[in-house]
């Protein structure tokens, strides 16, 4: 059987990357897809070609930054479902600057969406998490909240903050059925990181700074967040998971 048969499941920023790769593998696992994207266009494109293979999937603008674009989608999977099972906070973005050059414009903007709109939608999706008995939120961090970068401080303190709130919502909604774990990434090929791993030189440094020799592609996050989402972690809440090919594991 498949392992999210009629479960109900968002994941925010799921028009591309990540986000996509996993709504595709959780829609053919058999839940009913929610794809929300700033990018309206391209969160509709990806929901219909997944509606032509069969699948369940629905479509929504949602810029997570904007409380006003939360609480829609939240009253309209509640109107249609009453339940969340499945809450993929993925949503995010990079303001690549020297830390010594960085506008507030630039921080608040970073801020907005991996700070601020994955607190948003943990808190805003609680009822309906709660609603399902049995659900799982999976919070998108990343190695940068763990090691330090030049150009990605700033980055790296929104992914911190994203590990600290797993932990801290994982004891306060287990109660309420609902487990709640991250994901940290180390370099994976998206639109994301594609001009810094265009740059040979910086490419190769980071290969050799990986065990596994190789980048990670969004399939091998989607797969991650697969096993959280589904029974097969029921005992696990509060943890975090390197997907890094052994990068942090190195010296
Ligand atoms: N790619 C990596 O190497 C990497 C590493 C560690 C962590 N991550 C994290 O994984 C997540 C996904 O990253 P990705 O590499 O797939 O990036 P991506 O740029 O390929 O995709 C991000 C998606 O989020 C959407 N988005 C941007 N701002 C939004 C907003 N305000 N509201 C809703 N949607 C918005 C974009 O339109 C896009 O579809 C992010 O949280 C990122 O920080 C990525």
């Amino acid at each position: 059987m498949p392992r999210l048969q009629d479960k109900i499941a968002l994941v925010t920023g799921s028009a591309h990357g990540i986000g996509l790769a996993t709504a595709q593998l959780m829609a053919a696992e058999g839940a009913h897809v929610y794809i929300t994207d700033v990018d309206g266009a391209g969160a509709e494109k990806a929901a219909a070609e997944l509606v032509s293979k069969g699948f369940k999937a629905s479509s929504m603008v949602v810029d997570v930054s904007r409380g006003q674009d939360v609480t829609a989608l939240v009253r309209s999977i509640e109107q249609q479902h009453k339940k969340l099972d499945v809450v993929v906070n993925n949503a995010g973005i990079n303001v690549r600057t020297d830390f010594r050059n960085m506008s507030d414009a630039d921080w608040v903007k970073l801020r907005e969406v991996n700070l601020d709109g994955m607190i948003r939608i943990a808190r805003d999706a609680f009822p309906l998490m709660k609603a399902s008995g049995k659900a799982s939120l999976i919070n998108l961090a990343s190695i940068m909240g763990h090691r330090g970068m030049r150009t990605l401080a700033a980055y790296g303190a929104t992914k911190g903050a994203i590990s600290a709130l797993t932990r801290g919502l994982a004891v306060e909604y287990a109660p309420f059925g609902i487990r709640v774990n991250a994901l940290a990434p180390g370099f994976i090929e998206t639109a994301l990181t594609e001009r810094v791993l265009r740059i040979e030189a910086f490419s190769k440094a980071l290969i050799d700074q990986t065990p596994l020799r190789r980048f990670g592609t969004s399939e091998d996050v989607a797969n991650a967040v697969l096993f959280f989402a589904s029974d097969e972690s029921s005992f696990i809440t509060g943890a975090e998971l390197a997907i890094d090919g052994g990068m942090q594991a190195a010296l």
